[in-house]
């Protein structure tokens, strides 16, 4: 049993049970630890190495579930056979391993996360089953760069008539997320061009912005969206906005500065807004807000959505909305461009929407959400004044602001100790900026379950040390 002696480190962030596992691991691979040779029992090496039975039976546990060894009842555990193993690539195996291990939260608020319970399973399969057929070989092969026109035609109405978005099938382009298609406007509208962002915003997209060497200026957000004003002072000649739902603070681009975006981008030539509609579908107060690209008349708006919000992420299909006058850029700049989205989803989706049913999900889906949203907002009434809410008009997230001296990355790291996972607003801001007296925290509630609100809300607020008012 010596040889287990000085196998955990107990002052090592790595937790004993994986030390333990890594080094049982290692000497079975290397022979150390014959084929046959009995480990000992939980209890002779909980003793041994003065650590916990658990902490030994999680070990064993995982060795036994990769085949390392193997439990015999009434007896003990004993070393298998392992010889395959060389053939096993480490690197992989580890990487793999650390992405199992990654911490999961007992209590995540990610705003990432949708409701997955009310998925219409049984229309998804039907239109699947048709599709994969043999009647529908051609399939197999490539179909149109911007996406098949089956599905762009029905992108084309539901925008229209959820939207108010004006456009035809051939103005779609279909990506597989927001994330893919990005990189394709930024080309498309040249190296030349500045781009002012919403400050805090979206990091997903201003990183696609660095990545691919374009100048960004950030630009400050309010209650009523971005402030045009200030745009007006920068050297930018693209707007990257998210007008009915502005990511993170969930601010609604008021009327008056709508108007004003748009006579921005219409006063010079080569001036673009590029709207991003992600998660508009879901509004619970008064009438949808409509959209940019249907208030404008000269061709000023690139109106940019996905189906990650309102179907499921990992469908992996968004779509842009292009002005007539880029639609020949577009085809030159890409001629050799293959749709991103396999051709037999595309089909199942077109489908899906053609006979009414993501109409209907999404009905469905608005109602779950405001649901949840009700129950999250009135866990959190009980703590008003010190805590308030913003950004609940609309989507998946909501703002909290608290009056607290603590920063929010503080408060991000009281919850995560008890394990529990927000997000700080400052995490969202531009660096070179200002950021608010009080701190303002990101919460999701999309992936939540109803009756978890109240207790999850307690929970956090015990690590906060905020009392009922
Ligand atoms: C502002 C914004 N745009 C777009 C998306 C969706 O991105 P994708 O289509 O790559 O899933 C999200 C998702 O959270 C978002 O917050």
């Amino acid at each position: 049993m010596d040889i287990w002696l000085n196998q955990v480190d107990k002052s090592s962030p790595t937790p004993l049970y994986e030390q333990l596992y890594h080094e049982m691991k290692e000497a079975i691979i290397r022979g150390d630890l014959e084929v046959g040779t009995k480990l000992p029992s939980k209890r002779q090496l909980s003793e041994f190495l003065a650590i916990s039975q658990t902490t030994i039976e999680l070990a064993y546990g995982q060795l036994v579930a990769e085949g390392f060894i193997k439990a015999v009842a009434r007896s003990g555990y004993y070393v298998e056979q392992v010889e395959e193993l060389a053939y096993v690539d480490e690197t992989r195996m580890e990487h793999e391993q650390s992405e199992s291990l990654k911490h999961v939260y007992s209590i995540d608020f990610n705003s990432g996360r949708i409701d997955t319970s009310a998925f219409p399973f049984n229309q998804w399969r039907k239109y699947a089953k048709e599709v994969l057929d043999e009647t529908s070989r051609d399939l197999l092969l490539l179909g149109h760069p911007q996406g098949d026109v089956e599905l762009r035609q029905e992108i084309a109405s539901y925008l229209y008539s959820s939207r108010g978005v004006r456009c035809t099938a051939q103005q779609v382009v279909i990506g597989s997320g927001t994330e893919q298609l990005m990189p394709l406007l930024i080309r498309l509208l040249g190296k030349q061009s500045v781009f002012a962002i919403e400050n805090p915003g979206y990091p997903m997209t201003h990183h696609i912005f660095d990545n691919n060497d374009r100048k960004t200026l950030a630009v400050p957000v309010d209650e009523d969206g971005m402030q045009v004003a200030e745009l007006d002072k920068k050297p930018a000649n693209v707007a990257y906005v998210t007008p009915s739902h502005q990511f993170p603070t969930g601010a609604i681009l008021s009327a008056s500065r709508r108007v004003q975006l748009l006579n921005w981008a219409s006063a010079k030539e080569g001036r673009y807004i590029i709207e991003d509609d992600y998660d508009s579908e879901f509004r619970y107060v008064g009438k949808p807000i409509p959209s940019l690209q249907g208030m404008d008349q000269r061709e000023r708006v690139i109106y940019i959505s996905t189906f990650s919000k309102s179907l499921m992420p990992s469908l992996r299909i968004a779509y842009f909305v292009l002005p007539m006058h880029l639609l020949q850029a577009y085809r030159q700049t890409f001629p050799y461009y293959s749709s991103t989205v396999p051709r037999l989803d595309q089909h199942v989706l077109a489908q899906f929407m053609r006979d009414g049913h993501f109409s209907k999900h999404l009905n469905r889906m608005r109602k779950l959400y405001r649901k949840k949203l009700e129950k999250l907002t009135q866990a959190l009434d009980a703590y008003k004044p010190t805590v308030q809410i913003s950004g609940e008009q609309a989507g998946m997230h909501i703002v909290l602001t608290i009056d607290s001296e603590s920063s929010d990355s503080e408060l991000v790291e009281l919850a995560k100790q008890q394990d529990i996972r927000v997000y700080a607003l400052s995490d969202y801001h531009h660096p070179t900026e200002n950021i608010p007296s009080n701190p303002q925290v990101l919460i999701g509630f999309g992936g939540f379950e109803e009756e978890a609100f109240g207790p999850a809300i307690e929970a956090l607020m015990k690590a906060w040390h905020i009392k009922k008012a």
